[in-house]
């Protein structure tokens, strides 16, 4: 388990303090996989440096299983040698003047084994990666991915309860980081270790993780499992950061079940209302959770029509902007391409629509 409570911390430059992390706090399940996902600059980086020891909290508790690591209240500041972690870094690090077998077995310098102890733990962890044949190979001659796979033994090596990994697949080609990402979960579930992710990519957050916590401006915006996440965030910033999204303008008229409805341009829709959404509030629905409707539907509820303003063919779905009195709505709508200027009725699954309170940022479409 790795544990995080209330970790502040701030770099004091040339123009003053800034502060960085602001109360981060989240709980990774043992053997699980939990992603920091957010922006750039929004804290990752220095969160997993903290949790590594490579970097001091300000502030906030750190305990990695029953082990406290930090606390500033108790002035426990354990070194990152002794916390036990293995480590993959976006650049891998790997040593150029050494092999494929000295740079996996380097952190095993400190531990006091006996030669044939290492070479079958190096042995095991090579053979884990899928790298066994290449243990005398120089570093330098190897591919971007076969470079990774050093890494990620590296970081096996001394057998660590938990892993951190800070954008270990950004270097790699698409087709190469989809193959890896399957390898690491794969790995990460026969070795039953706990992983800490952290990735800006919402994509691969979605596919590795049991748990994401997303983060802002150096805060823990949102925490849960990568569904409830993207399809039913609590917050604007989630839904709007996760896929992609409509957030149009509207009124609350009324009560719906245990939602409520919004007029908009398009037509009134019912939604789960969010905090602060009333009266003024915007309608968020994803593109894909609308379909085409028939003509006759027009004006019921969930039921929206406008003019086509834009179409792309996609293959297997169509993107298509419809636009009425100034707003666009984006829909994802599989079959027929929609003529542009053509009179459109779509409706959207109210199990999926969300009210947010109306923010000034503009619309995504
Ligand atoms: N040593 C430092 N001194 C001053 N500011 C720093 C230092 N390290 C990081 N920062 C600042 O702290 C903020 C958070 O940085 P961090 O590296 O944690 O972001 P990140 O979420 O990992 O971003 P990215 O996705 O780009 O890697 C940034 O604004 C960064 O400029
Ligand atoms: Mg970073």
């Amino acid at each position: 388990m790795i544990f995080a409570n209330e970790l502040s911390k701030a770099y004091t430059g040339e123009r003053g303090s800034v502060r960085v992390l602001n109360a981060v706090s989240f709980e990774a399940a043992p053997g699980s996989v939990f992603t920091l996902l957010g922006p750039s600059g929004c804290g990752k980086t220095t969160t997993l440096r903290c949790i590594a020891g490579l970097e001091q909290p300000d502030a906030g508790e750190i305990r990695l299983g029953d082990r406290k690591v930090f606390s500033s209240r108790e002035g426990i500041q354990l070194g990152a040698e002794r916390r036990g972690l293995g480590m993959v870094f976006q650049s891998y690090a790997i040593w150029p003047h050494m092999t494929v077998g000295e740079n996996v077995s380097y952190p095993l310098d400190g531990l006091k084994l006996g030669r044939a102890e290492r070479d079958s733990r190096v042995q095991r962890a090579l053979d884990l990666v899928g790298l066994a044949a290449l243990v005398d190979r120089p570093a330098p001659n190897l591919s971007g991915g076969q470079q990774q796979r050093v890494a990620l033994a590296r970081a096996l090596v001394a057998e660590p309860q938990i892993l951190l990994l800070d954008e270990p697949l950004s270097n790699l080609d698409a087709k190469l980081r989809d193959q890896m990402r399957r390898e690491i979960k794969r790995l990460q579930r026969r070795l039953g270790v706990t992983a800490l992710f952290v990735t800006h990519d919402q994509e691969e957050a979605l596919a590795l993780s049991d748990t994401i916590a997303l983060m802002n401006n150096g805060e823990v915006v949102e925490v849960g499992p990568p569904r409830q996440l993207y399809d039913a965030p609590m917050h604007r910033f989630t839904a709007g950061f996760l896929g992609l999204a409509n957030f149009v303008p509207g009124t609350v008229v009324g009560e719906a079940g245990d939602g409520v409805v919004v007029e908009t341009a398009f037509g009134r829709f019912a939604g789960k209302r969010r905090s602060g959404a009333a009266p003024a509030a915007d309608l968020f629905f994803r593109p894909h959770k609308a379909s085409l409707a028939a003509d006759d539907r027009a004006g019921s509820l969930d039921v929206g029509t406008g003019t086509v303003a834009e179409t792309i063919f996609l293959g297997e779905t169509n993107d298509v902007l419809v636009e009425r009195d100034g707003q666009r709505v984006r829909l994802r709508l599989p079959g027929r391409l929609p003529r542009e200027g053509e009179r459109l009725s779509f409706a959207v699954d109210p199990e999926f629509s969300l009210v947010f309170e109306r923010s000034s940022a503009p619309p995504a479409a």
